[in-house]
């Protein structure tokens, strides 16, 4: 089922908005110009994980003797960190970060002349929505 969200400038760059669609809410970000779109549950355990801090990953600086110099944020790649156990989803994929078998639940997301329209349906797993 295709969903009307509304206008593509209430999602900005850097910016979310959640949503309530049937029984799921999804939230939907704008991450370097591309709108990706997450069910609001966390694989761990259920958490309100859309609704978490977006972080840049953490990388560690490394000197030339290989040894490490310092910290810094990304500004590349972006973390979701979910707010009941802090467990990290890149924003981009939806990966976790801690775990590359475990996903966010993706919707597919896209722009039509100024609007959003967020797509829902059955897993392709079988399972329900
Ligand atoms: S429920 Fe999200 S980290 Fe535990």
């Amino acid at each position: 089922m295709e969903w009307r969200l509304g206008r593509s400038e209430e999602i900005p760059e850097g910016g979310r908005r959640l949503f309530r669609l049937g029984d799921e809410v999804i939230g939907v970000f704008r991450v370097h110009g591309r709108l990706v779109a997450y069910a609001n549950r966390c694989p761990h355990q259920g958490g309100p994980v859309c609704q978490g801090e977006v972080l840049g990953r953490l990388e560690e600086l490394v000197g030339p003797d290989r040894s490490v110099t310092g910290e810094r944020f990304s500004t590349e790649v972006l973390h979701l960190v979910c707010p009941w156990h802090g467990w990290e989803y890149e924003l981009a994929t939806g990966r976790c970060w801690g775990d590359s078998r475990l996903h966010l639940r993706a919707y597919p997301v896209e722009e039509r002349e100024g609007t959003v329209y967020v797509t829902t349906g059955p897993r392709p797993d079988g399972g329900g929505e």
